[in-house]
């Protein structure tokens, strides 16, 4: 027997949790990559295309099939659509083991860049063991500094501290989840504000404001953009993972899902777009280049931006720590939300204890976080990655990101819009909805939404086309990892999704 099905103390707990979960290193670290990469004012008019037609309604979606069934994804999919619809829940759920697995990976990075801003990240004389930058640097320099941390062991405490953070948040389900919320979504937008203000306020930063937002219709008729911005606004959002519908199940049956999805989007979408502004700014007025790889941006460019902001080093450190700090907060609150769509997923199925379903998660997970932070330098010239961790990182970062989120929300629609009815799903989020849904989201979910989502994985694939990513890098001895990750991670996915969907369900 287990304890009934534990409930958010309130809806503001609710937001605070799920709007925590779509802000993080999405928002930060890589929608301020993204959009440079795609041209800034190129990048807004696609992303808001995204958000209205593909990211709020799914999120509907989403919330919806939490609220209607009170299940976790699997459960929740079993009953709008028997075997297959769990099928994809649990390819949902391995899914969003291996994003964890890396994302609490970067997490234990910047609790290592924080700790570093107290120490010597903002400070001359380092060194790390790659040919080019074995001479200690004679200005502080975070890209050094950054790669002399990632070939040391060091990570590996970051990532375990990170975990055990993330597992005491999770340990009493939805009322520590809220305990922790309340607290850290609201200091993270005070410290994004202070960024943003002192961003702007800096001679020049509202260059880099200007670019961000000044459209440059040119640049929206490459595939790539679009693609970009879709691929954003699912992450961004947190969609396609299970972890909105887990969310969702623990809230009462009248929630008005409809203004909930509405309200979620905006807050992300507002801090989104503050980040951006933030980090622009500091990147035009220090005329910095973020060329290079997602994770370059965050960890090499903008501590470049934040060293120079002051000629006193306490000015520096302290705006150093925070930004890290910021980090690591809009991760947690969204890593925990990772976490926790497995641990609800293997509650509902086999009725297991909060505490045993950490454990099955957590210890091949922890295992999976560290191998992200293996030292061993496999690419001296740093052509690619350098260390064998950061190699993994990248390559598997490159296929889940850029595949999973988008093929289970194209499941999860044809499923809701099909198999269950896009007509009976509008009437059930229109129920307790204050602004009721038009004939439209019907045909969004049902046509548009799987269309588009269609085109993207196609367009993808064809863009990968001929080589397989991450083969071109110079790493002798272990270019067989660019073929080996994504053969993995699809089979895995499958037997995963296999083993557990014929696993019989225990209930009550
Ligand atoms: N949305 C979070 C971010 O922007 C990450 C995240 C949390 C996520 N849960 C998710 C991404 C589920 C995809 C799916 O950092």
């Amino acid at each position: 027997m287990s304890a009934p099905r534990q409930n958010w103390q309130s809806k503001l707990g609710f937001i605070l949790a799920a709007s925590g979960s779509a802000i993080g290193l999405g928002n930060i670290v890589f929608f301020s990559s993204n959009a440079y990469q795609y041209g800034g004012g190129a990048f807004y008019l696609p992303y808001f295309i995204a958000l209205f037609l593909l990211g709020m309604p799914m999120m509907m979606v989403e919330f919806g099939m939490g609220t209607i069934t009170h299940q976790s994804l699997p459960l929740a999919l079993r009953r709008l659509a028997g075997k297959r619809g769990e099928y994809l829940g649990w390819w949902a759920i391995a899914s969003a083991l291996f994003i964890t697995m890396y994302y609490v990976a970067i997490l234990g990075w910047a609790l290592g860049m924080m700790l570093g801003a107290l120490g010597s990240l903002f400070e001359p004389g380092i060194a790390a063991p790659f040919t080019p930058i074995q001479e200690p640097t004679a200005a502080p320099n975070a890209t050094v500094y950054f790669f002399n941390m990632i070939s040391t062991w060091n990570p590996l405490i970051y990532i375990v501290v990170i975990w055990l953070a993330n597992l005491f948040i999770l340990r009493q389900g939805t009322k520590t989840i809220e305990a922790a919320v309340r607290i850290f979504v609201p200091l993270m937008w005070a410290f994004m504000i202070i960024l943003v203000i002192r961003g702007i306020t800096l001679e020049g930063g509202m260059d880099g404001v200007l670019y961000l937002f000044t459209p440059d219709l040119g640049g929206i008729s490459q595939p790539g953009v679009w693609k970009g911005a879709f691929s954003q606004m699912f992450f961004s959002l947190s969609l396609g993972l299970g972890t909105m519908t887990a969310y969702a199940s623990y809230l009462p049956k009248d929630a008005d899902q409809v203004n909930n999805s509405m309200l979620v989007s905006f807050l992300n979408c507002s801090f989104e777009y503050l980040a951006g502004v933030a980090i622009f700014s500091l990147l035009f007025v220090f005329a910095l280049n973020p060329a290079g790889t997602t994770l370059s941006l965050s960890f090499f460019v903008i501590p470049q931006g934040i060293n120079e902001l002051s000629s006193l080093p306490w000015v520096v450190r302290l705006f150093g720590f925070g930004f890290y700090l910021l980090v690591v907060l809009a991760g947690l609150t969204s890593s925990i939300s990772l976490i926790e769509a497995p641990a609800s997923a293997l509650i509902d199925k086999f009725r297991i204890s909060r505490g045993r379903a950490l454990a099955i998660i957590a210890i091949p997970s922890v295992i999976g976080s560290c191998l992200f932070a293996l030292p061993r330098i496999i690419d001296p010239g740093l052509s690619g990655d350098g260390t064998l961790g950061l190699t993994l990182l990248d390559i598997t970062d490159h296929w889940v990101f850029n595949y999973s989120l988008l093929a289970v929300g194209l499941f999860e629609a044809i499923i809701a819009g099909w198999v269950f009815g896009a007509d009976k799903l509008r009437a059930a989020l229109n129920q307790h909805a204050k602004v009721k849904l038009g004939k439209w989201f019907e045909y969004l979910v049902k046509y548009v939404i799987p269309l588009v989502l269609l085109l993207v994985i196609v367009f993808s694939l064809i863009a990968e086309w001929p080589e397989l990513y991450g083969s071109s890098y110079d790493m002798p001895g272990y270019g067989w990892l660019a073929s080996f990750i994504p053969v993995f991670w699809i089979f895995f996915t499958l037997i995963f999704a296999y083993v557990l969907t014929r696993r019989q369900t225990r209930e009550i």
